[in-house]
């Protein structure tokens, strides 16, 4: 793909994910890399006012927030530019504040094996990421944590980070982790769930589903 093309492909995303409910305005942000560079949704600004070049593209070498483009990256772009550079089989991140893995984030609770396609996300659960203040170095570090041998965690009191491949591979697991939520948030409501056992978390991951982390081709 193009540089432009991948413009196009963040801006596209962004609207799908308003659409498909697990985002709303502008609470999300979306990064994808390109080489060296990653390239960043600008802060603030509405998805359908969008152009392909309004996203910010930032060096994964820096440190101190420099960026090319007519308007400065996402507030979050600390936790996306350290994923990137951590975890080099990551290719796009998808940020959001889907209703119910916030919701869950707010009561400060990871989501178990409660559903077999908890997988996809590398291991029996999703974590999340203790509180900090939005765009820090703090909750970027707290995020690298619950990531540890994870494609995607939940952030207290504030939403859900997913990563892939690529973007639609990280598109897809924003889409899953939501749903996971919801059904680990529907079970709880109706005395509690069934977990799965370690053994039985086995046994699907020797199916082949989520045996390994971000990287994986699992679409
Ligand atoms: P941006 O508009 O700066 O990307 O911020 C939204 C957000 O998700 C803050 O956590």
């Amino acid at each position: 793909m193009t540089e432009l093309d991948l413009r196009r492909e963040i801006i596209a995303h962004c609207l799908r994910m308003n659409a498909a409910g697990i985002n709303q305005g502008v609470s999300g942000n979306i990064s994808v890399r390109f080489g060296e560079r990653m390239l960043i949704t600008p802060t603030s600004i509405p998805y359908d006012r969008l152009l392909p070049e309004d996203i910010a593209s930032m060096s994964l070498a820096g440190n101190d927030g420099a960026f090319e483009g007519p308007k400065p990256p996402s507030s979050e772009w600390r936790f996306h530019l350290d994923i990137m550079r951590s975890r080099p089989e990551v290719g796009a991140i998808v940020h959001t504040h889907p209703t119910y893995c916030t919701s869950l984030a707010i009561a400060r609770r990871s989501i178990p094996a409660c559903h077999y396609m908890i997988a996809i996300f590398g291991g029996d659960d999703v974590r999340c990421a203790d509180y900090a203040t939005y765009g820090t170095e703090q909750l970027s570090a707290n995020v690298l944590k619950a990531l540890e041998d994870r494609s995607a965690c939940l952030l207290a009191n504030h939403g859900a980070i997913a990563t892939g491949y690529d973007l639609a591979n990280a598109f897809w697991r924003a889409v899953e982790l939501e749903t996971i939520a919801r059904q680990y948030f529907n079970a709880l409501l109706i005395g509690g769930p069934v977990l799965l056992t370690a053994e039985e978390m086995k046994d699907t991951f020797a199916k082949g589903l989520g045996s390994n982390y971000a990287g994986q081709r699992a679409r």
